[in-house]
């Protein structure tokens, strides 16, 4: 981390500032940060170009540089100064009144005592006309930012302002898809910062209305298995699998894996709707009671759902012991993952079972209160869990890091988990009926597959990216705030099958939502199965979804191919295979 800019109070740099700032209130887009002992306060509003400083008590203030100031200017009535650094960035300073600032050695101080706003803003690098467009918006700043959901597939930004006049943000390159026009909102095509994430570009207007398309949330796939001849083969499948189901056997603990097994089990109840084979249904909903009741009602013994009063959410046995247990679930890594297999799975069983589900409604509502509380702070069920906990309202996708602090800010692997774990609260709102929890969870998930789509998907034509990482990755394997990571927390980035397999597990009707674009699934094929070659081999789990991927436009190939497959992940089975390819849109032969 460079410090571009440091801004120190009236106290001078304070050794012990980890105690004396607070955050004294926060919104969906923003905190507000304050120094009580420096009399400054920070609003931090996400999009804002600048930062914004409230200085109070006729203070004193300096701002210094890891760099060196290489000219530092004012105008006339004091209240702009233009500083230039020997990294060819240009910061100007405005004011709300006249403030005396001098450059002092290496440091910019302030002479005399100020009240007032002070707003930073370094100049974009490439437009000459941008700082004309930042000293016309240096009077209105943002204090805090809300975002609504006030219809399915719409979210609504609305920032709170002060100063004078219309309030100028930065949207993303996903804000700037869909912001809808209906909003009050001019886009300033030609003012431009690079980022990481795009290129973002100026926005003006204090509300913003984002409209995704709507997309189905359905139980089964959107085109269904048309020839009698691949029932058959599904069915054969199907009734070997769930003859191998026991709820006896002896099997893992762990939140993420036992997720995945019930969830994996479930599949086949709506695989046999799918081939109008209802015979093996009994048999699956006693094995989903059996091995999912006990994380219900607490009796499953080595392991289980706590509630967490500390941070208001629900970790793991395991996770409460073990920092590293349950992948870091008792420090919030992964809750969208973990529970989204166990919401999958209940959701079917409330589906095929209303009775059970009206039993246990009270618990299953916890495990999704956890993550999907939409509720703000101090409204109904926010007083005891965290308002839609993974969902980023500005990046419009989830993190899976939760309470680690990384170098590289927060992460997220796998985005078709998260998809899962939308896609599977929307679901479970299908099934019980409750038509708020399905509309948020299916609007959330829009946002989730765009950003997946956006930022992890990478096209060889897309240009998001610089060129040489284009040239190399399909996908993205480990997204972070401030970095994009070829490899996985658990593979190299040469185990390119791991890449793309977790960039698509679980296999799902929404699936086919996520990898639209075949073009583009035939493009990470391409670049995967070189990796099928590599010294010391390759899972048969992941060789799959390598395969899923490639039925969508070569099903003969792919079908071959999976015959040949030894095993499959812990989430997947032949069963759920052979239903994927012959529902693919390549099987309207
Ligand atoms: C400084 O200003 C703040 C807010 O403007 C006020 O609440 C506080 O009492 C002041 N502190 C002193 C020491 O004057
Ligand atoms: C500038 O302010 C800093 C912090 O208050 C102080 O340490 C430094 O001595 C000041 N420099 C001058 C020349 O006043
Ligand atoms: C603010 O502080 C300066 C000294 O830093 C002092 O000269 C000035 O009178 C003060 N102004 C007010 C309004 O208290
Ligand atoms: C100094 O810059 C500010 C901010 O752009 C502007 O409002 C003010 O009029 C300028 N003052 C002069 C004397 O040009």
């Amino acid at each position: 981390f460079t410090a571009d800019i440091t801004i120190t109070g009236s106290d001078g740099p304070d050794p012990h500032s980890r105690k004396t700032h607070l955050i004294s209130s926060f919104s969906d887009l923003g905190v507000t940060l304050d120094f009580p002992s420096s009399n400054l306060r920070f609003f931090l509003v996400r999009g804002s170009p600048f930062v914004t400083c409230f200085v109070s008590n006729n203070s004193s203030v300096t701002i210094s540089t890891t760099h060196a100031v290489s000219s530092f200017s004012g105008n006339r009535s004091s209240t702009k100064y233009t500083a230039k650094l020997n990294n060819d960035q240009t910061w100007l300073i405005y004011s709300s009144s006249p403030i005396n600032l001098v450059k002092t050695g290496s440091a910019i101080n302030s002479t005399g005592g100020f009240s007032g706003i002070i707003r930073f803003v370094v100049l974009p690098d490439s437009n000459q006309d941008s700082e004309p467009i930042l000293d016309r918006f240096s009077v209105c700043y943002p204090v805090s930012g809300d975002a609504d959901f006030t219809k399915p597939f719409e979210m609504e930004y609305t920032w709170q302002k002060r100063g004078y006049g219309d309030l100028l943000m930065l949207a993303h390159p996903l804000h700037l898809k869909l912001l809808s026009t209906s909003s009050s909102t001019t886009v300033l095509d030609t003012f431009r910062y690079k980022s990481l994430d795009g290129d973002l570009v100026g926005v003006v207007g204090d509300t913003w209305l984002l409209k995704p398309a709507p997309i189905p949330v359905t139980w089964h796939s959107l085109k269904g298995i048309k020839e009698d001849h691949h029932r058959e083969e599904i069915i054969s499948a199907l009734v070997e699998n769930v003859d191998a189901l026991d709820s006896s056997a002896d099997v893992t603990s762990a939140s993420y894996f036992y997720g995945k097994l019930i969830a994996r089990a479930a599949r086949f109840v709506l695989i046999a709707g799918e081939v109008s084979h209802l015979d093996v249904v009994p048999k699956i909903r006693n094995y989903l009671k059996s091995m999912i009741e006990p994380w219900l009602d607490g009796s499953f013994g080595p392991n289980g759902f706590l509630y967490d009063p500390t941070w208001g959410g629900l970790i793991t046995k395991l996770g409460s012991k073990d920092s590293g247990g349950d992948f870091g679930f008792g420090i919030y890594n992964d809750h969208h993952y973990h529970l989204g297999y166990f919401l999958y799975a209940i959701a079917v069983l409330v589906k095929i079972d209303n009775l059970w589900g009206k039993k246990y409604r009270p618990q299953v509502y916890a495990l999704a209160a956890d993550y999907m509380t939409l509720g703000k702070k101090g409204e109904g069920s926010s007083s005891v869990y965290t308002r839609l906990r993974c969902f980023d309202f500005f990046k419009l996708h989830s993190w899976a890091g939760g309470l680690t602090e990384f170098t590289d800010g927060r992460n997220q692997e796998s985005t078709s988990e998260a998809v899962n774990g939308y896609y599977s609260a929307a679901l479970l709102g299908l099934a019980y009926g409750d038509i708020e929890l399905a509309a948020v969870a299916s609007t959330v998930l829009a946002f989730e597959i765009h950003a997946a789509k956006m930022w992890w998907q990478v096209k060889e034509e897309d240009t998001l990216y610089p060129s040489d990482f284009t040239a190399e990755n399909r996908v993205v394997g480990v997204l972070w705030s401030t970095k994009r990571d070829s490899g996985l927390w658990f593979a190299p980035k040469e185990w390119k099958e791991c890449r793309l397999g977790i960039q698509l597990l679980p296999i799902l009707p929404v699936s086919e939502i996520l990898f639209s674009d075949v073009k583009f699934a035939k493009q990470l094929v391409d670049w995967t199965l070189p990796a099928l070659d590599r010294e010391g081999g390759v899972g048969e789990g992941w060789k799959g979804f390598l395969y899923a991927l490639e039925s969508m436009y070569d099903k003969d190939g792919a079908m071959e191919k999976v015959k040949g497959l030894k095993g499959h992940d812990d989430g997947n089975s032949l069963s759920n295979l052979l239903w994927w390819i012959h529902s693919r849109n390549s099987g309207d032969e």
